[in-house]
């Protein structure tokens, strides 16, 4: 190394060639939408994910991050992460963990909790549209 401090090379291949990078509908029952902003800095992170009903598992996600290199390597690394896990175990990753794949350095570590954020935000209205969907169906019974 060059001895110089600089963003570990998964930030950068992550920043480079962001992973599902996209939106879905947010009308799609299946579908849940997470929208968070970064008081400190003004970012703004928009996660979704599409869940199979019978499954409870994240079939697909994607993300729109205006922000820092660190929180689109942040929102890239946590699309990749959720994909394929039931909803309960995406609702277990935390940030702390995104920020030591990408060795993201303590004034970062803002840019990862967005990430956490943007995923519970995403699942909770996926749970929510269920509930009221749910509830919709039992009046009409
Ligand atoms: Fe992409 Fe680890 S480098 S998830
Ligand atoms: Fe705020 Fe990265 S500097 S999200």
């Amino acid at each position: 190394g060059s001895g110089v401090r600089s963003y570990h090379e998964r930030v950068v291949d992550h920043y480079n060639n962001p992973r599902n990078v996209g939106s879905f509908d947010k009308n799609d029952p299946s579908v849940g939408t997470g929208l968070v902003g970064a008081p400190a800095c003004g970012d703004v992170m928009k996660l979704q994910v599409k869940v199979d009903e019978q499954t409870g598992k994240v079939v697909d996600a994607c993300f729109k991050t205006f922000g820092c290199g660190s929180a689109i390597a942040s929102s890239s690394v946590a699309s990749e992460w959720i994909k394929g896990r039931s909803v309960e175990e995406v609702m277990s990753i935390k940030n702390s963990d995104i920020a030591k794949h990408l060795s993201l350095p303590p004034v970062k570590l803002h840019c990862s909790m967005l990430a956490e954020d943007a995923i519970k935000a995403a699942v909770k209205d996926y749970e929510a549209k269920k509930a009221k969907r749910n509830e919709s169906i039992e009046l009409t019974e």
